[in-house]
C-alpha cells in the first residue's frame, strides 16, 4: 500500500462534486494501492449538503478512503493538500455580464490560490475545472507565485474526450481504438480539435473515416458545441461526464498516459507552438513520472494554425480583462 494522498475537492455539494468524491474514494482516480484522505470545500449555505455526501460516502464502505472532512475554510480545506480539483464556482446569473462573472470568480480563485501557497504540500498538483476554466487557472496560479506553475492546470480533458468518443462512434470502433489526438485552445466554442496526426486502429484518422468534409466540419462543432448539447438534452450541464475526465486528467498526471498515445492538458505554456508563454490553453501531452511533457514538433497546417490563433486571442483576452479588474497581474 501507498502512501495516503490528500485531495481537496471544492464545490463539493456541486453536480460535479458529488460524481467526483465517489469515483476517487474507490480507486477510479489514483489505484487500488492508494489510501485517499478527501477534503471538501462549500460555500456556508451548502455545507449540510457536502455533510449529506460524506455521510453517503461513509455508507460506501470504501476500503481506500481513511478521512472525509467537510469545511468552508479554504484554509483547512487546502492543508497539507497533494492534489487538488478546483470545481466551484459562481455560474452565470441572469444580469450579469462576462466581466461580472469574470470578477466573482477572479476573487474565489484568487483566495484558493492562496490558501493553497500557504496551507497545501509541497507536491500539490491542481486542476480548475469551474468556468471559465483557463482563466480561472491562470489566476489561482498567480496567486501562489512560489508553487512551480507547471503545477496548475485547467480541464481540457472532457473537450478531449468528447472528440474521441464522437471519432470511435464514427468508426464504429470502441474509444480505446482511438489515439493521438487533441484539442488546442480555450475550453470554449473556439477550442480547436486536432485529428492531422491522429490514428484509429493502425490507420491515420482520415484514412479510416474517409470523410473529410464530416472530419472538418460537423465533427469539429460537434464537439466544440457539446457542452450545450447536453444542457439541451439534460436541462442541466455535464456533471458526471466532466468529473470522469478529471478523474482521467489526475490518474494520468499521477500513473501516466497510455504508451504510444497523448493526450488534451491545458497548463501555463512555455512557448510551445508559439502560444504565448504561461497563457494555459490546450497542447497535446505526454505524462510519464508525474511529470507531464508537451508533444513538440506536430505540423500545423495554415488554417488549423489561424484557428489556434484566434483562440488563444481569446484567453488573452480574457487574462486582459481580469488584469484589469486587479485579479491577475498583467
Ligand atoms: P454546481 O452549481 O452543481 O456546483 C458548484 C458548487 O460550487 C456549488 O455547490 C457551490 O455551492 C460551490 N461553490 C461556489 N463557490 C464556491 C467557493 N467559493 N468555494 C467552494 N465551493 C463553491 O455546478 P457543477 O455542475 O458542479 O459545475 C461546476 C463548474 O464546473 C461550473 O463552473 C461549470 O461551468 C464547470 N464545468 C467545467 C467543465 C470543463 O470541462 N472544464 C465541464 C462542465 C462544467
Amino acid at each position: 500500500m501507498n502512501a495516503p494522498v490528500r485531495i481537496t475537492i471544492t464545490g463539493a455539494a456541486g453536480n460535479i462534486g458529488y460524481a467526483l468524491a465517489f469515483r476517487i474514494a474507490s480507486g477510479g482516480m489514483l489505484g487500488a494501492d492508494t489510501p485517499v484522505e478527501l477534503r471538501m470545500l462549500e460555500i456556508p449555505q451548502a455545507v449540510r449538503a457536502a455533510e449529506g455526501t460524506a455521510m453517503e460516502l461513509l455508507d460506501g464502505a470504501f476500503p481506500l478512503l481513511r478521512d472525509v472532512v467537510v469545511t468552508d475554510d479554504a484554509t483547512a480545506a487546502f492543508d497539507g493538500a497533494n492534489m487538488a480539483l478546483l470545481v466551484g464556482a459562481m455560474p452565470r446569473k441572469a444580469g450579469m455580464d462576462r466581466s461580472d462573472l469574470l470578477a466573482a470568480n477572479g476573487a474565489i480563485f484568487n483566495e484558493q490560490g492562496k490558501a493553497i501557497a500557504e496551507n497545501a504540500a509541497d507536491d500539490i498538483r491542481a486542476l480548475v475545472v469551474g468556468n471559465p476554466a483557463n482563466t480561472n487557472a491562470a489566476i489561482l496560479r498567480a496567486a501562489a507565485p512560489d508553487v512551480p506553475g507547471e503545477r496548475f492546470h485547467a480541464l481540457m480533458r472532457l473537450d478531449h474526450n468528447r472528440a474521441v468518443a464522437q471519432l470511435a462512434q464514427r468508426a464504429g470502433v470502441s474509444a480505446g481504438e482511438v489515439s493521438r489526438i487533441h484539442v488546442w485552445g480555450n475550453h470554449s466554442n473556439t477550442q480547436v480539435p486536432d485529428v492531422a496526426h491522429g490514428q484509429i486502429g493502425t490507420k491515420s484518422v482520415r484514412d479510416a473515416i474517409a470523410d473529410e468534409a464530416w472530419l472538418d466540419g460537423e465533427f469539429v462543432r460537434t464537439v466544440a458545441t457539446r457542452g450545450a448539447a447536453i444542457i439541451d438534452a439534460r436541462g442541466a450541464s455535464s456533471a458526471a461526464s466532466a468529473a470522469s475526465a478529471a478523474i482521467d486528467h489526475m490518474r494520468d498526471w499521477a500513473l501516466g498516459t497510455r504508451e504510444g498515445d497523448w493526450v488534451t492538458i491545458a497548463r501555463p505554456s512555455q512557448g510551445e507552438y508559439g502560444i504565448p508563454e504561461g497563457c494555459i490553453a490546450g497542447v497535446p501531452a505526454i505524462a510519464r513520472d508525474g511529470e507531464w511533457s508537451v508533444v513538440t514538433g506536430l505540423e500545423l497546417a495554415p488554417a488549423l494554425r489561424q484557428r489556434i490563433d484566434a483562440s488563444v486571442a481569446e484567453l488573452q483576452d480574457e487574462s486582459a480583462q481580469a488584469a484589469q479588474l486587479g485579479i491577475l497581474g498583467a
